[in-house]
C-alpha cells in the first residue's frame, strides 16, 4: 500500500512544559500556521493534565487536536492523583500518548500497564499514541527487534481489528529522545517497517498497511524531511521542537510535502 493513503501524523508532545498562560500564546502562534495541513496532515498538541482545557478552547474550530500525556487505566476509584480516560473525553481531548519512556523510565510503566491504559483509552474513545523504543545498551546488544516485538504484542493485546484503527504507533529510541542525537532516516525506517510487519503478524497486511507509525526522538526543524520522506514513517512525535511554533510548523509542512 502507497504511503500516502495513510493518516499522516505530527504531534507534539510538550512534556511538562507551559503554563496556561504559555500554552494559550504558543497554540495561538501555532493556529494559523498550520491551517493548510487540514485534510492532508493530522497536527496534535499533547499536553499537559492542567493545559487541556486551555488547549481545546484555544483550538477550538481550527485543525488542531488535542491530546493528552497519559491516563490512568481504571475508570475510576481510590487512585489519588490520577485521570481517567472518561475524564478526558469529558473535556473534549481527542489523543492520548501511552507507554512514553519517560514514564516507563521515572514512573514505573510496564509493558503490562501500557496494555490496560491502551485498553481503557480505546474503549472510552480516545484514539493513543503507543510508544515504543529501545535504549542504546538494548540496540548495542543486537535485540531492537526483540524488543519492539515484545512491546508492540503486549502493549495490543486484546485489540481488535476494528479498534486499532484508532491506535497509532511512535517509534521513539529511548537514546534518541532529548538528546539531539537522532536516528538515521535508515535506522528509524528499519524499526519502523519492523513494527509493520508485526503488526500485520498480529492482525493482517491490510491492518499493517493502515496504521499510521510515526517517528521520535530529537525530530526537528531540520532533519524532519528525509524522516518523513522515507516510506514507513507516516509522522513524528516531537518533544523539544514543538515548544517553539515555528519550528513544529516546519515539521508540519515537511509532512505536508513529504
Ligand atoms: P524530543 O522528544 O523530540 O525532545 O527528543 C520526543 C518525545 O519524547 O516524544
Amino acid at each position: 500500500m502507497n504511503k500516502s493513503t495513510r493518516k499522516a501524523i505530527i504531534a507534539g508532545n510538550w512534556k511538562m512544559n507551559k503554563t496556561r498562560r504559555e500554552a494559550k500564546e504558543l497554540l495561538e502562534a501555532i493556529k494559523p500556521l498550520v491551517a493548510n495541513a487540514e485534510g492532508n496532515v493530522e497536527v496534535i498538541a499533547c499536553v499537559p493534565f492542567t493545559n487541556l482545557e486551555t488547549a481545546i478552547n484555544t483550538t477550538a474550530g481550527s485543525n488542531v487536536k488535542v491530546g493528552a500525556e497519559n491516563v490512568h487505566f481504571e475508570k475510576s476509584g481510590a487512585f489519588t492523583g490520577e485521570i481517567s480516560a472518561d475524564m478526558l473525553v469529558e473535556l473534549g481531548v481527542e489523543y492520548v500518548v501511552i507507554g512514553h519512556s519517560e514514564r516507563r523510565q521515572y514512573f514505573g510503566e510496564t509493558d503490562e500497564t501500557v496494555n490496560k491504559r491502551l485498553l481503557s483509552a480505546i474503549g472510552s474513545g480516545l484514539k493513543a499514541i503507543l510508544c515504543v523504543g529501545e535504549t542504546l545498551e538494548q540496540r548495542e546488544q543486537g535485540i531492537t527487534e526483540e524488543v519492539i516485538a515484545m512491546q508492540t504484542k503486549i502493549a495490543l493485546q486484546g485489540t481488535c481489528e476494528k479498534c486499532i484503527k484508532n491506535v497509532v504507533i511512535a517509534y521513539e529510541p529511548v537514546w534518541a529522545i532529548g538528546t539531539g542525537k537522532v536516528a538515521t532516516p535508515e535506522q528509524a525506517q528499519d524499526v519502523c517497517a519492523f513494527i509493520r510487519k508485526t503488526i500485520a503478524g498480529l492482525f493482517n497486511q491490510e491492518v499493517a498497511d493502515g496504521i499510521t507509525i510515526q517517528y521520535g526522538g530529537s525530530m526537528n526543524a531540520k532533519n524532519c524531511a528525509e524522516l518523513l520522506a522515507k516510506p514507513d514513517i507516516d509522522g513524528g512525535l516531537i518533544g523539544g521542537a514543538s515548544l517553539k511554533a515555528e519550528d513544529f510548523n516546519t515539521i508540519v509542512q515537511a509532512a505536508v510535502n513529504g
